[in-house]
């Protein structure tokens, strides 16, 4: 089968301008190896409440159903911050990822050789971080009823399932078996009972990988050990908002928020889209950094179409225009030369659709 409907939520703020990169290496994937990809386009976020007068519109629910894979910018709007109900542009996300069942968001961070200098971080502390954050992503605290807030007081509600923590904490061993064979589970066991809940289950489904080794971290220490000994994590294990905090956290290791993808799988076609927000204060000046889109794309090819071969090809040419010196403002250092969101993207396209024939020429 070489025919895959990709569809293309670009959202709010940088979301359109990011995910035009990432449709652009994507049309440049189709070229190389002979794939046709389609493109239809959906309203999200801020963008479809504008044009359909809520976050996640019925054509959009629809056209997603009917996807091989999703692609999303990113949502939110300072107009609408103290919108409520689906007129939150947030609210959308939630939504689509639940419609979805996309319940396992997995959020590799990695230090590129090039990058080494850009994290306040000392460069030795850096070495040898590759870590992968599975965060549960359709419980706990983003979604437990009751939720709600009057004038005096308001409520949200921490509920995780076993069946829950089960299926997520799977997707996490076996990322693991793939990897070097660890897993570290950060909850809060020590005041929470959804937490004693969670680090019960992880140890009995632990027992079905015998080969993987455990262990369990409070996440008030977790944030500590993510700075101070980062490369000692392999595969970090967490509930929503734990990984929600822990994954920004991380991406300072990495250099740039900017530059980091991540990949929500479940029962229903993935769901690919960078970490970062809409970052409304650089939003249509041309200067976002496309990476964490077009790394998302990569991880589309990898785990939304099972297209391996092609997402190296796109990972390859990341790292290269990175070495060779391409850098969005976020990543470069006083001084240094930057291109445009436009520049990168168009770069990374060309050496994709060239393979390792070309050298980058930026
Ligand atoms: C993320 C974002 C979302 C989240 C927001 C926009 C709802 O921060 O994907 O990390 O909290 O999950
Ligand atoms: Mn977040």
């Amino acid at each position: 089968m070489n025919e895959f409907i990709i569809a293309v939520l670009p959202g709010d703020g940088i979301g359109p301008e990011v995910t035009a990169e990432a449709v652009r290496v994507l049309a440049a994937v189709a070229d190389r190896y002979g794939y046709h990809f389609g493109f239809p386009e959906y309203a999200i976020g801020a963008a479809a409440v504008a044009e359909a007068g809520e976050a996640l519109p019925a054509d959009t629910r629809q056209g997603v159903t009917h996807a091989d894979a999703i692609l999303l910018g990113a949502v939110g709007s300072p107009l609408l911050a103290s919108a409520t109900g689906n007129q939150r542009p947030e609210a959308g996300l939630l939504a689509l990822r639940k419609l979805l069942g996309a319940y396992a968001n997995l959020r590799p961070v990695s230090v590129h050789p090039a990058l080494c200098n850009v994290s306040p971080l000392r460069a030795d502390r850096l070495e040898g971080v590759d870590l992968l954050i599975v965060r549960e992503l359709t419980g706990g605290l983003y979604y437990g009823e009751p939720r709600g807030r009057d004038e005096s007081a308001a409520v949200n509600t921490l509920r995780d399932s076993v069946a829950e923590i089960e299926r997520v904490a799977r997707v996490a061993f076996r990322a693991a078996q793939e990897r070097r064979g660890s897993v570290t589970s950060v909850d809060k066991a020590n005041v929470l009972e959804v937490s004693q809940l969670w680090r019960d289950t992880v140890t009995r489904v632990a027992g079905e990988y015998p080969d993987i080794r455990l262990e369990h971290l409070y996440v008030d220490y977790a944030a500590m050990r993510l700075i101070s000994d980062p490369a000692s994590f392999d595969v970090l294990l967490t509930e929503n908002l734990f990984g929600d905090i822990l994954s920004d956290e991380a991406a300072v290791l990495a250099g740039s928020l900017g530059l980091l993808p991540s990949a929500s799988l479940g029962e229903g076609p993935g769901l690919f889209e960078p970490v970062h927000g809409s970052a409304p204060d650089i939003a249509g000046r041309g200067v976002a950094n496309p990476i964490g889109a077009i790394a998302s794309a990569a991880m589309l090819l990898r785990h939304g179409l099972g297209l391996v071969e092609a997402a190296e090809g796109v990972d390859r040419a990341i790292g290269a225009v990175l070495a060779a010196g391409a850098r969005t403002p976020d990543i470069a250092r006083p001084g240094e030369r930057t291109l445009g969101t436009g520049e990168i993207g168009a770069e990374i396209a060309r050496l994709v659709l060239w393979g390792g024939a070309v050298e980058p020429a930026l």
